[in-house]
């Protein structure tokens, strides 16, 4: 019989607790440090390697800030599974770092998504879960096996246990037009379109649109809220639009700085996000998604 481990990584330790609950896996815990020059440190916490021979292997380990750490931990876990020789090497990573930098915007950039794809498949992983990227597409670079799950319906079963008035949900930009889409027949609310507009230099965002929104309460379900820039622009525009109560969620809440105060500014009432990076806000435990596609057959 095959045996089955969870290697909690370093970045992901209660939502690999969790998944390996529902999963009942036995988990491996990891040592993780810096050394002094700033170079990364990780092992698995076990005395003998040999149990992990031809067995199979989930590692979560989610990329988020210090994402360089956070990747280079992933990697090593990844390595140090394939010289232990366990036959499957299937990789969880909730929120995959660099996802936005998906194409070249200026010249002489990299495709930075693109190549950590690389990275990790060349590592030795055998198979590579992701949730909500950013763009799918970049997953095109692998030739294992691959799956972007979607936390949308988890994030919208949460809404719904909100009492909503009239609600509409608003796509802040064409990109999000698909995930709106479906987030609002998710929760069965009608679909509003705003523009935005982002400097390729500046970062700065214009947010334009025709909202006329009186007491009627607004939902934007966005993949990531970063520094929450587009987020508020777009909330904002829906408060100015007459919107009654304002919810913003997202998969990945990784709130830089002040973008919680910027959102709450802005007039959010509530900030709803997943634990695929922990955060404040991260109240939908994405477990139950990563558990089901896990032992899809
Ligand atoms: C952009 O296309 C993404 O879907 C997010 O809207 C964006 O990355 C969020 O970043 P920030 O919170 O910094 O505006």
């Amino acid at each position: 019989m095959i045996r089955n481990y969870l290697i909690a990584g370093p970045a992901s330790q209660i939502l690999s607790q969790q998944v390996a609950k529902l999963m009942d896996l036995p988990i491996i815990e990891t040592e993780f440090k810096k050394f002094p020059d700033g170079e990364n440190y990780v092992r698995l916490k076990i005395e003998d390697e040999s149990p992990l021979k031809d067995s199979e292997v989930i590692i979560i380990q989610s990329t988020d800030y210090p994402q360089n750490d956070h990747l280079w931990e992933l990697l090593y876990l990844i390595s140090i599974s394939k010289r232990i020789e366990a036959k499957k090497i299937r990789v969880v990573v909730p929120y995959l770092a660099y996802s936005r930098q998906d194409k070249i915007f200026l010249p002489g950039e990299a495709v930075s998504a693109r190549l950590i794809c690389k990275l990790i498949e060349n590592a030795g992983a055998t198979e590579f879960f992701t949730i909500d990227l950013h763009s799918a597409d970049v997953l095109s670079e692998f030739s294992i096996p691959t799956h972007n799950l979607d936390a949308m319906p988890l994030l919208a079963d949460y809404l719904k246990k909100q009492e909503l008035k009239d609600p509409v949900v608003v796509s802040p930009d064409k990109g999000s037009r698909k995930r709106s889409e479906q987030f609002a027949n998710l929760i069965g609310a009608e679909l509003v379109m705003f523009d935005k507009s982002r400097d390729k230099i500046t970062g700065e965002i214009t947010m334009s649109g025709d909202a006329k929104l009186e007491n009627r309460d607004v939902a934007i379900a966005d993949d990531i809220i970063s520094t929450g820039s587009t987020m508020a622009a777009a909330m904002k525009l829906a408060k100015q639009g007459g919107a009654r109560k304002l919810y913003a969620l997202c998969t990945h809440p990784l709130l830089i700085k002040n973008a919680m105060d910027r959102l709450y500014d802005a007039g959010v009432e509530s900030i709803i996000g997943t634990n695929t990076v922990s955060s404040p806000v991260s109240v939908v435990s994405v477990a139950p998604l990563i558990k089901e596609s896990l032992t899809e057959k």
